[in-house]
């Protein structure tokens, strides 16, 4: 028997395509969230295990040095705020998992154990949490700080935090809810407990205040890709979202990761690496090579996914000639894994700038032909790699509900009649769904 992946995808809240001919009047206004919920929809009739929503908390102006690179091309802003589009995603299906993004440099323990534990309840346990530690000082100058802390200190960090909010969300027992007409009693008051939390960052009292949410806590992904991120995503990752480098790199990704999962006393089996991928199809193979050119070939592309890296590393990618290779020496104190992964490109250390900004639209693997091709090309990795998914994802910032129906109207069907993917929902949460092959 074939086994089976998992699909998600990956987006922003931030404009979609509103400027090409084939942009329906309505998707301007996205800000309304509808255009991400009719998404959803689609991903739940493609029976995809969840939808991810990124943030940040900053307009960028790391690229020149301005934020009109940012504003001019939408890149990253306007964004708007993940959690109500995935309470007005959850109350618009009835399967699909929803993720939100909170960093645990900004969001206090307190609050964010209490939003995901309302949301979780909202969906009926299908909500996540996409745990990120932040990597802009721009952001951290919008909550009061100069500058966010060195990178592995973030993870110090974040791991602090996890053990904050996963003891406020056992403040409450799983049966402390009686409801018992006779004592008239609503909770036991036995069952619900302080946590008196006195860390090195952090400081709480609990319990919180919210009713245990059906998944108690939410589903937890991360993307850490440095050795710090790499071991604070094995031990607490429901599922790790990830840039690979070809099917090799995939497969010694994971293989790391189950290591660090078995070390830290987890089941590896319990988390799911989903690769993120931007598929091209078309009804013949020539047609979805000519769609994937004209991106790379399109007015602003180069400088637009520079102003999305220059955004997550802080580094002005202006700065250098697109003609020549990029100094070896670059560092951030942001994404550390996203730049390496940039600059990588394809590793034979010679690429000019221009050569890896569309090496990087490959996603470290090229998925480009016809329904079939394409899920063949899927299955051949996943064999290789030795599972768990992938997390689509749309490269040059112009997502259309044309893409979005060629992933879930072509590209799928090709997928599940060759038995790859999910054809309908078994279970009912969202973590549930992530175990379940
Ligand atoms: C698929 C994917 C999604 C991510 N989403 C976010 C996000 O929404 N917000 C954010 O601040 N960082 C996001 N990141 C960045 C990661 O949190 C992390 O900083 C990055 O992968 C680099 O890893 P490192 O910090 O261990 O070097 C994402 C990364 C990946 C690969």
């Amino acid at each position: 028997m074939t086994q089976k992946f998992h699909l998600g995808w990956f987006m922003n809240f931030t404009p979609p395509d509103w400027e090409s001919e084939w942009a329906s009047p309505d998707v301007r206004e996205w800000a309304n969230g509808k255009f991400y919920v009719d998404m959803a929809r689609d991903l739940e009739r493609a029976c995809f295990d969840l939808i991810m929503i990124e943030d940040t908390v900053m307009v960028a102006d790391a690229y020149g040095g301005t934020m009109e690179g940012s504003l001019k091309h939408a890149v990253f802003a306007p964004k708007q705020d993940p959690l109500p589009l995935a309470v007005q995603i959850a109350a618009n299906t009835t399967n699909l998992g929803v993720v939100a993004t909170m960093s645990t440099s900004f969001y206090s323990p307190y609050l964010l154990a209490r939003t995901c534990s309302t949301v979780d309840s909202i969906a009926e346990g299908r909500f996540g949490w996409n745990i990120v530690s932040s990597a802009e000082d721009r952001a951290a100058q919008n909550f009061g700080l100069d500058a966010l802390p060195e990178h592995d200190e973030r993870y110090n960090v974040a791991e602090e935090y996890f053990d904050v909010v996963n003891q406020l969300w056992d403040s409450w027992e799983h049966d402390a809810v009686v409801m018992d007409r006779q004592t008239h009693t609503y909770a036991d008051f036995n069952k619900v407990h302080t946590i008196d939390f006195d860390g090195k960052y952090f400081k709480s009292r609990g319990p919180l205040n919210t009713v245990p949410s059906p998944q108690h806590r939410p589903a937890f992904l991360q993307a850490g890709a440095s050795p710090k991120g790499r071991q604070f995503a094995a031990g607490a990752a429901d599922c790790i979202i990830a840039i690979g480098t070809g099917v090799e790199g995939m497969k010694e990704y994971r293989d790391d990761i189950r290591a660090r999962a078995e070390a830290a006393g987890r089941n590896p089996d319990d988390v799911k690496l989903l690769f993120v991928v931007s598929p091209t199809v078309a009804a013949t193979e020539a047609e979805a090579r000519e769609k994937a050119d004209r991106l790379i070939e399109a007015p602003n592309f180069v400088e637009k996914a520079l102003v999305g890296i220059s955004s997550n590393t802080e580094i002005d990618f202006s700065q250098f000639p697109l003609d020549e290779p990029l100094p070896p020496d670059l560092t951030t104190n942001g994404e550390r894994g996203s730049l390496e992964h940039f600059m990588r490109g394809d590793g034979s250390g010679t690429q000019t700038l221009r050569q890896l900004v569309e090496h990087r639209i490959k996603r470290g693997l090229e998925l480009i032909g016809t329904p079939d091709q394409v899920a063949d090309q899927m299955a051949e990795a996943m064999e290789a790699i030795g599972g768990d998914g992938f997390l689509i994802s749309k490269q040059g910032r112009d997502l259309s509900r044309q893409y979005i129906r060629e992933v879930t109207d072509m590209l799928v069907p090709a997928l599940q009649h060759k038995g790859l993917v999910r054809t309908e929902y078994a279970t009912s949460t969202l973590r549930e769904t992530l175990r379940e092959f």
